[in-house]
């Protein structure tokens, strides 16, 4: 088989690959030309598996799992699929953003629980959205469309790209009411947010990640929500599926299982690129969406 996928993706362009093979990356596969993959970890053992590969075609922006520099130095390319999850990416960002401000997890919880006992909720206060800072890590297409959607709840937006300095990450740190970040997971950015840059966080503000648990020192991130001076809402971490033990007690952390592209219109709208990228390369012409 030609075309070699690690699952099957969703959506009607999937019927336009023919016939694909759905397999882990563990056995060799001497004839495939094409691999479909969900950013799972590519390395030169994999591609010693696979003699003949053109295209590792990604199922996500984010490609931080692949060996974009020994593809290449083996003439193969690397797609990903960038612009199709911007919005739902951004969406869940301020999904994340209102429910931890607003108490919306624990909220659930106390009705679920038939704890809800009042008729107004005075024990209940929450942090206003409207016209608080937020300070958004990284400014590529999600982050920039985050600071559009900040601009309809009258926020003050603040930014730094992940290439600026350390000063400028910092100062934003400090102003910020909510930091959010939308960096790629690269070398630079691995443990960018550390313990030091943690205790720069305003007491009682608020870290929200929908990029990638690696650029947070996860530990750390653990000892400051444990401790209850900062929230934050969490939708990607260090070893998924594993979420650390000591948040699931906590209310003032909001946890999703890797949501951000998980709309049935981004995740069709993905596969429809993998397999345009896909089509492309095996045709001879160039990939639509190469990194
Ligand atoms: C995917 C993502 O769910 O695009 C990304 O970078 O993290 C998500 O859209 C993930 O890549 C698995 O395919």
């Amino acid at each position: 088989m030609r075309v070699l996928a690690t699952r099957r993706f969703i959506g009607p362009a999937w019927d336009e690959l023919g016939d694909v093979a759905i397999d882990s990356l563990d056995d060799a596969h001497r004839d495939v030309e094409a691999l479909l993959v969900a950013n799972e970890p590519i390395d030169g053992a994999v591609l010693d598996r696979f003699p003949k590969l053109r295209i590792v075609a990604n199922f996500g922006v984010g490609y931080d799992q692949i060996d974009v520099d020994g593809c290449k130095r083996r003439g193969i390319v690397v797609t990903n699929t960038p612009g199709v999850l911007t919005d739902a990416t951004a969406d869940l960002t301020f999904a994340l953003i209102l429910a931890v401000r607003r108490r919306l997890g624990e909220g659930e919880r106390i009705v679920r629980s038939r704890e809800w006992t009042w008729t107004w909720s005075r024990g209940f206060l929450a942090d206003e959205v409207a016209g608080s800072t937020l300070g958004i890590v990284g400014l590529g297409r999600i982050g920039a469309a985050v600071a559009r959607r900040a601009q309809g709840f009258d926020m003050r937006v603040l930014f730094v790209r992940s290439t600026e300095t350390d000063e400028q990450l910092d100062d934003l740190l400090r102003a910020s009411d909510i930091v959010t970040l939308h960096a790629p997971l690269t070398s630079k950015t691995h443990g960018l947010i550390d313990a030091r840059r943690l205790a720069l966080l305003q007491d009682g503000s608020c870290l929200i990640n929908t990029a990638r648990g690696e650029i947070v020192d996860e530990q750390a991130l653990v000892r400051e929500l444990v401790s209850g001076r900062i929230q934050a809402g969490l939708d990607v971490f260090a070893d998924e599926p594993h979420v650390p033990e000591e948040l699931l007690g906590l209310d003032n952390v909001v946890l999703t299982p890797h949501l951000g592209s998980a709309t049935l219109s981004a995740r069709e709208a993905m596969t429809r690129l993998v397999v345009d990228n896909v089509l492309a390369v095996l045709r001879g012409d160039p990939p639509l969406t190469p990194v």
